[in-house]
């Protein structure tokens, strides 16, 4: 199915305004699809859930059917293997709370220097319990992670490698499938960090076979909340750091407190707003396979269109005099990133730019985007690090032209 931008921007009430969202890897826009669920939870659903009453009953099916609508969306085999929290940050730091107690001081954790921080501080936590941390090197030319590094790492020891299915400020698509195999021969976990991934990218958590797989849906056109999926094993046996009286049973007993229900009934709207546009007549998703099948399609379309703004964009890109793109340039394997760029310039620091852009209703971001260790690794921190300039499904070509004539006009 081909996919328009055109065809969904009129949905996205934000848009209107006229800016350019570039900085989509921080967070996309909401269709007012989105918004209208979350009202609408607040109108008709509105109670804690677990109660004797119809809008607790009501609240109960919210939180169910965002399970079930999450597990379609990475295709979960159930959807009590789908956590639900205040966003990937949060999850991550109390998964590895209780993957601690499993942690002996010999023991190896493998983190990258691709990663976001927050797939990488909680797992260096883990030294408390006297674990080894062991990073993977980054190739430097195109910003993709060192296999062989990795390989010559991976030993009996490693108990936990945390590796993130692409990288936020660089694009970067990791192997993961293969790295969780050759983990998984060692015994050791995967954890991987999706939140960067899971706008561009088909996520299938049965097909890579991680242990752990981590995204947040306010990155994927839906609002701020996060989400852990982890193989029912691991949710049952795994201790988790809860109050005494909350219930025991997996998924629930990794989730504190009260969860962000209408974000919950947003959650589910935003990914029936994705499969309707993998489905070419009405929308019609309402069954489980149907909504599976809508979202490949949906995922496929969003992906071919999303790499001719790209393709554009870093063509426009590359033309322009001191400029530095880091990451993958080579067309050949655009397959292997996101639409998502991180850039310098000789005369300008990222701040400039970034706020040149701002100005002129272009929004882009600036500065390390939490990749510290990248940053760090590529000699950027002290220097402001990079512009990022991440496409999203609703960006047009205009809007791309948009940012270029601006960019050479600088
Ligand atoms: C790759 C990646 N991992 C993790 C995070 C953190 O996600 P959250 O804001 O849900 O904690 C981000 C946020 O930008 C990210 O891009």
């Amino acid at each position: 199915m081909t996919f328009h931008a055109e065809n969904i921007r009129s949905s996205f009430p934000s848009l209107q305004s006229g800016a350019v969202f570039l900085d989509n890897p921080g967070g996309t826009q909401v269709p007012q699809h989105v918004i209208d669920a979350v009202v609408d939870y607040y109108k008709t659903s509105n109670a804690n859930h677990h109660g004797l009453y119809e809008t607790s009953r009501k609240t109960g099916i919210v939180v169910d059917n965002a399970r079930q609508a999450m597990a379609d969306f990475i295709n979960a085999a159930t959807a009590n293997e789908i956590v639900f929290g205040q966003n990937m940050t949060s999850l991550t730091f109390h998964l590895s709370r209780s993957i601690a107690k499993l942690i002996q001081p010999s023991d190896e954790i493998m983190v990258t220097h691709l990663d976001h921080d927050a797939n990488v501080a909680p797992w260096l936590f883990l030294q408390e319990q006297g674990a080894k941390v062991t990073w993977v090197k980054i190739n430097t030319t195109d910003c993709t992670l060192d296999l062989n590094d990795f390989e010559s790492k991976l030993t009996d020891k490693t108990r936990l490698i945390a590796v993130g299915y692409a990288s936020n400020a660089v694009g970067s698509i990791n192997e993961v499938k293969l790295i969780t195999e050759k983990a998984h021969a060692k015994g050791a976990l995967v954890f991987v960090d999706a939140v960067h991934a899971a706008p561009h990218v088909p996520l299938d958590v049965q097909d890579i076979d991680c242990d752990f797989l981590a995204c947040s849906p306010y990155k994927f056109y839906g609002p701020h909340v996060g989400v852990l999926y982890g193989k029912q094993k691991h949710l049952e046996t795994l201790e988790p750091y809860k109050v005494r009286p909350a219930d025991n049973n997996p998924p629930d007993r990794f989730e504190t407190g009260t969860q962000s229900f209408e974000a919950l009934s947003g959650v589910i709207a935003g990914i029936d707003f994705l499969a309707a546009l993998g489905v070419e007549d009405e929308r019609n998703y309402s069954n489980v396979t149907g909504r599976k099948r809508a979202l490949k399609n949906a995922m496929a379309g969003i992906q071919q269109y999303e790499k001719e703004l790209f393709v554009h964009m870093i063509d426009g890109l590359k033309q322009i005099e001191g400029l530095t793109i880091y990451g993958i340039t080579d067309q050949q394997h655009f397959s292997k990133r996101t639409p998502t760029i991180a850039f310098t310039m000789d005369r300008f620091s990222p701040q400039e730019i970034a706020s040149y852009l701002g100005k002129h209703d272009v929004y882009v971001w600036d500065g390390n985007y939490y990749a510290l260790a990248l940053m760090e690794y590529l000699g950027l921190e002290e220097h402001g690090g990079a512009v990022r300039v991440g496409i999203g499904c609703y960006n047009t070509q205009q809007e791309i032209d948009r940012f270029l004539d601006l960019m050479k006009n600088l």
